[in-house]
């Protein structure tokens, strides 16, 4: 297959590649070469390629810089996303695209499925939610919802603040009441691999590392497994200021992927794959 990846110098940009690369034609655009806010240079590109699949990591993700910058946020997330579902449709290619578990409020006391309705309380919650609706626009489209996302090259993520901080020693502030199902990003391509290639019924399905935790867990184990004192701050979100609002409960239910024959390994396991890739790159 021939694969065009949008979004491809991202943390799940570049798993996608390596996944794909593997097997599979990929074409991999970043930033700086191809915007997917820009609709003729998104179609022109598509007419190029002739992809038979679009997978689109690329995102605005600053959660509160979008309060201030709303416009930014949607331009990207949901226009820029309009752009490639179309560019999809008119090359007759499969679109993959990721959403967040920020599409819900985060006041549920169960894992959240795909159907259940979503309530945004963000600018770029909405942004994203946008995003989904216009993915519609491809004929044929995977939606994935991710979260907490964790192990690209770029070693951005909350993980790895948390890893490099406990690492040197330095105490790091973190939730005790945010919940989450952190999405190791190699876990997440293989995933979206598994239901292209098996040709899973094509829709919404929520695609995280089973089980589920608190920052402040997280932390701990974070601290367990590189065999350091874990100098964690605890503190509830309450006491926090943030220009965006945070979901406290954000578990997804991985139960549709399962059933499409796709099982994800449980978050423990993916932060232990993930420390050993981290000691294997930086030697
Ligand atoms: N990170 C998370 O915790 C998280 C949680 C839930 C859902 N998600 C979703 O998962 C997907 C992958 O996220 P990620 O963590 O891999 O994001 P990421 O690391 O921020 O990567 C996104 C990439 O998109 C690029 N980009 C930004 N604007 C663009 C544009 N107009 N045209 C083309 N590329 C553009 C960015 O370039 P620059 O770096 O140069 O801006 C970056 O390389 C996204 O849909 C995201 O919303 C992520």
């Amino acid at each position: 297959m021939k694969i065009l990846v949008t979004g491809a110098a991202g943390q799940l940009g570049t798993a996608i590649v390596d996944e794909f690369g593997r097997d599979h034609t990929v074409v991999a655009r970043g930033r700086s070469q191809l915007d997917i806010a820009d609709r003729e240079q998104v179609l022109g590109l598509a007419q190029d390629v002739r992809p038979d699949v679009i997978i689109n990591c690329a995102a605005y993700n600053n959660v509160d810089g979008a309060e201030d910058d709303p416009e930014g946020a949607l331009r990207i997330n949901a226009f820029g996303v309009r752009c490639v579902a179309e560019a999809a449709r008119s090359v007759a290619a499969l679109l993959v695209h990721y959403g967040t578990d920020f599409v819900f409020d985060g006041e549920g006391s169960r894992p959240y499925l795909e159907h259940d309705p979503p309530n945004p309380r963000s600018a770029y919650a909405i942004s994203k939610l946008l995003g989904e609706w216009f993915a519609r626009d491809a004929r044929r489209h995977y939606l994935l919802r991710v979260e907490s996302l964790f192990g690209g090259r770029a070693a951005r993520s909350s993980v790895d603040r948390i890893i490099t901080a406990l690492e040197a020693g330095q105490q790091t502030r973190v939730f005790t009441d945010r919940t989450v199902s952190p999405s190791y990003v190699r876990d997440v391509a293989s995933a979206t691999r598994a239901l292209i290639e098996g040709g899973a019924d094509l829709g919404v399905y929520h695609c995280v590392n089973s089980g589920s935790v608190t920052w402040y867990e997280l932390a701990r184990e974070v601290a367990r497994l590189l065999g350091v004192e874990p100098k964690l701050d605890p503190v509830p979100v309450a006491q926090v200021i943030l220009r965006a609002a945070r979901p406290k409960y954000c578990v997804l239910s991985n139960e549709k992927l399962l059933r499409a024959g796709v099982k994800m390994p449980p978050w423990q396991d993916a932060l232990r794959r993930y420390l050993r890739e981290r000691r294997t790159r930086t030697g």
